[in-house]
């Protein structure tokens, strides 16, 4: 597997200066999420550096890229192309940086919709993607940020229904994959568990 710094080098010619920036406060973010919950180190480095290396393709690209690697493309990822940026990035990982870690290469396929019952480090990356230091000041921001050091899963529910009420406000629902609704199910049954308890 590639080291981390070399990867912090190929990520850097690839993407814009603001993404780059983006990119490391995910890096940053998931190392110190790591550090509170005993999850691997190198692991939430090496997916916070991999995460958005594909955002930068156009649309046509990633339909492209994603038909060439036989990867199912859902209809919601064939009308809004950019949700396959994590899945591109997996497979981007495995080929050109011989990342083989599934656990890694989950947690990037999954950052931008979440799914339901993730491993430690895919609610890490996707908590890390949503708070990093760089992430314009939204409301609810500043809540969710203090209980991603305190309880992961009820930061991802935290999460999901902020972005659910933000997409339902601002764009036409039928950008929304599914698998954020079924992710955001599954995190508000335990939400709702652990407030019953
Ligand atoms: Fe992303
Ligand atoms: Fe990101």
């Amino acid at each position: 597997m590639i080291d981390s710094k070399e990867l912090q080098k190929k990520v850097r010619k690839a993407v814009s200066d603001k993404r780059f920036e983006h990119i490391i406060g995910v890096k940053d973010t998931a190392a110190c999420l790591a550090m509170r919950y005993g999850a691997d180190f190198d692991s939430a480095v090496i997916a916070g550096l991999l995460h958005d290396y594909c955002k930068p393709l156009s649309d046509k690209e990633m339909l492209s890229q994603a038909k060439r690697r036989h990867l199912p493309v859902s209809r919601t990822e064939q009308e809004h192309p950019y949700l396959l940026h994590g899945k591109l990035a997996a497979a981007y990982g495995r080929e050109k940086f011989e990342i083989h870690d599934e656990d890694i290469l989950g947690a990037v396929t999954w950052h931008t919709t979440g799914k339901p019952d993730m491993s430690l480090l895919e609610m890490i990356l996707f908590t890390a993607d949503y708070i990093e230091p760089n992430r314009k000041m939204i409301p609810g921001m500043e809540q969710i940020r203090e209980m991603a050091f305190v309880d992961l899963e009820e930061t991802v529910y935290m999460i999901l229904k902020n972005t659910l009420r933000y997409l339902e406000e601002t764009v036409d629902p039928s950008g929304i994959d599914q698998h954020t609704y079924e992710t955001f199910d599954f995190y508000n049954e335990i939400h709702l568990r652990k407030k019953g308890d």
